[in-house]
Parts: structure tokens; sequence; C-alpha cells
């Protein structure tokens, strides 16, 4: 497990409220042939037309991730695959979590990925995207809001989600109705920066108050 970035003593306050906001896009099938990148790289597009923003778009297929996870052993070396990803994650901000809905929930490989790290997660903005047939991948997200909960991250309440998804983008990975996703996408990603951008500062400012919990 790597560590969560934080500010040394040389940064100052103003400089970390200044910092733009790193973004990590996760694409959370690693199916073959899956539909996943195409919402991903919408997603990650509409970020980067924000001049605050750097987007880095994390494809869980570029890491295999063992299924088992680590023992108890804190001293063990980890798999290169999941101190690679750790680093990615830890450098981000934010995450947008792009999900498909497999039975009824989030798919495994999803799973896997956030259970090889903690800190990497710890006390950042979580916003959601799901796909699927009619209800969109709604019932993903809300499984995915509550794991998110356990790292003390912080799941947005707004999220985007594409019903009937095959119907939604085009042959170029364009949504059909481009007004309105650029409108909703504008919104989500507003509140995802809005609150990565306050909890980045808290951090660095003050320690959060852990308390034994249950
Ligand atoms: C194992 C599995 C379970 C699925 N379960 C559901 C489901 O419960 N509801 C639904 O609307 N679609 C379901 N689907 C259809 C997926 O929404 C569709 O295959 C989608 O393309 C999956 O995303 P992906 O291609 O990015 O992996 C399921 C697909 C798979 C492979």
């Amino acid at each position: 497990m790597t560590t969560a970035t934080v500010p040394t003593e040389q940064t100052t306050s103003d400089q970390i409220a200044g910092a733009s906001v790193k973004i990590a896009v996760i694409v959370g099938s690693i199916r073959e042939d899956r539909f996943c990148p195409t919402p991903s790289n919408w997603i990650a597009d509409q970020a980067r037309k924000r001049k605050d923003v750097e987007v880095d778009l994390i494809d869980l297929a570029d890491y295999d991730l063992p299924i088992v996870l680590g023992g108890n052993d804190e001293s063990a070396p980890q798999p290169d695959p999941v101190t690679e990803l750790g680093r990615r994650l830890a450098h981000a901000d934010a995450f947008v979590v792009v999900t498909p809905i497999y039975n009824r929930s989030y798919p495994a490989s999803l799973k896997n990925a956030i259970d090889w790290f903690y800190l990497e997660w710890q006390l950042k903005p979580v916003g959601f995207i799901s796909y699927g047939g009619i209800t969109g991948g709604l019932q993903s997200i809300d499984a995915l809001r509550s794991v998110f909960t356990e790292f003390h991250a912080v799941p947005l309440r707004d999220s985007i989600t594409f019903a009937n998804f095959w119907e939604t983008f085009d042959h170029d990975g364009r949504p059909v109705d481009t007004d309105r996703t650029s409108r909703h996408a504008e919104g989500f990603l507003g509140q995802l920066v809005w609150w990565a951008q306050t909890l980045r500062q808290a951090r660095a400012e003050r320690p959060y108050p852990f308390a034994e919990s249950e």
C-alpha cells in the first residue's frame, strides 16, 4: 500500500489551493469487447476542457492485479502492478469511476482494484458514471458509494448514467445528445473539482479527526 500525497513543508496553503486538480478517470471494466472506454474517454475529454484540471485516464485492463490480496505482513513486497497503479492513484486529487452493471452491481475488476488500496482513496472525492440497460447501471453506483465511504472518501451526490447505453453514443464515441450530456458533465466536474480543492486544502491544513469506529 503506497501513501497518499501529503504536502511538504515547503508547500504553502496558497500553492495547494491554486494547483491544478488531478482527476483520475478509472475505466472499470476489463472485459474483452467492453464498452467502458467510450464513456471514459468522453468524460476525460470533457474534463480536459477545464484549464484547472489534469486528467489521468487509468485503464484497469493495463494492470494485471492479482485476485489474491496481500497477507498480513506489511513488509512483504507488493506485486509490481499494484505498486504502479498505487502510484497513479496516490497522485490523484479526485476520481471518476466509470462502471458498467453486472448482475445488479459493479464488476469484480473494480472491487479488486479498490480493495488493493486504502490511503490512495482516503479523503478524496469520487464521482461515478454508469451505463446499462433500463436502469443505466444506477445500482452499481449505489453499491460503490457505500464502498468508498469506508475510506472516508467523499462520494458525490450527483452522477451521470447512460440508460440503454447502446443508443446514447455514436460510432465516433460522441454522445448523441451532445448538449444535455455536456451540461451534465460541466455540473458534475464542477462539483468534483470543488470537493477536490476543498479536501486537498483541508488535508494540508488540519488532520482529519479519525475516531474509533466499528
Ligand atoms: C456478467 C454480466 C452481467 C450483466 N448484468 C447486467 C445487468 O444486471 N443489468 C444490465 O442492464 N446489464 C447487464 N449486463 C449487460 C452490460 O450492461 C453490457 O454487457 C455492457 O456492455 C457491460 O459493460 P462493458 O462492455 O464495458 O463490460 C451484464 C453483462 C455482463 C457481462
